[in-house]
């Protein structure tokens, strides 16, 4: 099974952006952030755009989609992971009005050297939280 299929029979949403060609731009896609039942509100998203699409607003459509879409499924928290030397994603993010919330140090790793994994939050409007 495909990491598409695998994610649409858990009832996750995969947007993906064609061209007039249909040519896959860009996905975008979320699922749940943390195991436990406590963070069911919240959830870790994704979205990549293919390099060749860069810069033409691809990623800003699929993202705004994506968010309409946990809006009307009642998820509270968006979250999104960024290695910190992505700056074309944190300012896609901050343009969508996401803060950055975190960063954790030395997490990840590439081309021999150790990357810091930089955290961006939307909460999606007022909620109260549930009781228990
Ligand atoms: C981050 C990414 C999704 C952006 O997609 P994109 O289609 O190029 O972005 P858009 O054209 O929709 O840009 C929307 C806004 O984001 C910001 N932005 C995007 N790329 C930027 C860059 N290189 N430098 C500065 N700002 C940038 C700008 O505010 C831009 O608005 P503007 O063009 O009106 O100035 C894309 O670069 C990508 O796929 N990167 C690799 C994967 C990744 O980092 N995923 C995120 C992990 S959650």
């Amino acid at each position: 099974m495909t990491w598409f299929e695998a994610r649409q029979q858990k009832g996750l949403p995969v947007l993906v952006a064609v061209d007039d060609e249909g040519n896959v731009a860009g996905f975008a896609s979320y699922g749940p952030f943390r195991a436990k039942e406590g963070y069911r509100f919240t959830v870790e998203h994704t979205v990549y755009v293919d390099p060749l699409r860069h810069r033409q607003g691809v990623g800003r459509t699929l993202m705004t989609r994506l968010i309409q879409i946990a809006e009307s499924n009642g998820v509270h928290v968006l979250v999104g992971g960024i290695d910190a030397d992505n700056l074309a994603s944190i300012r896609l993010h901050e343009a969508l009005g996401f803060n950055v919330s975190g960063r954790l140090p030395q997490t990840g790793t590439k081309f021999g050297r150790w990357l810091d994994l930089v955290f961006v939050t939307k909460v999606l409007g007022p909620m109260q939280a549930p009781k228990g």
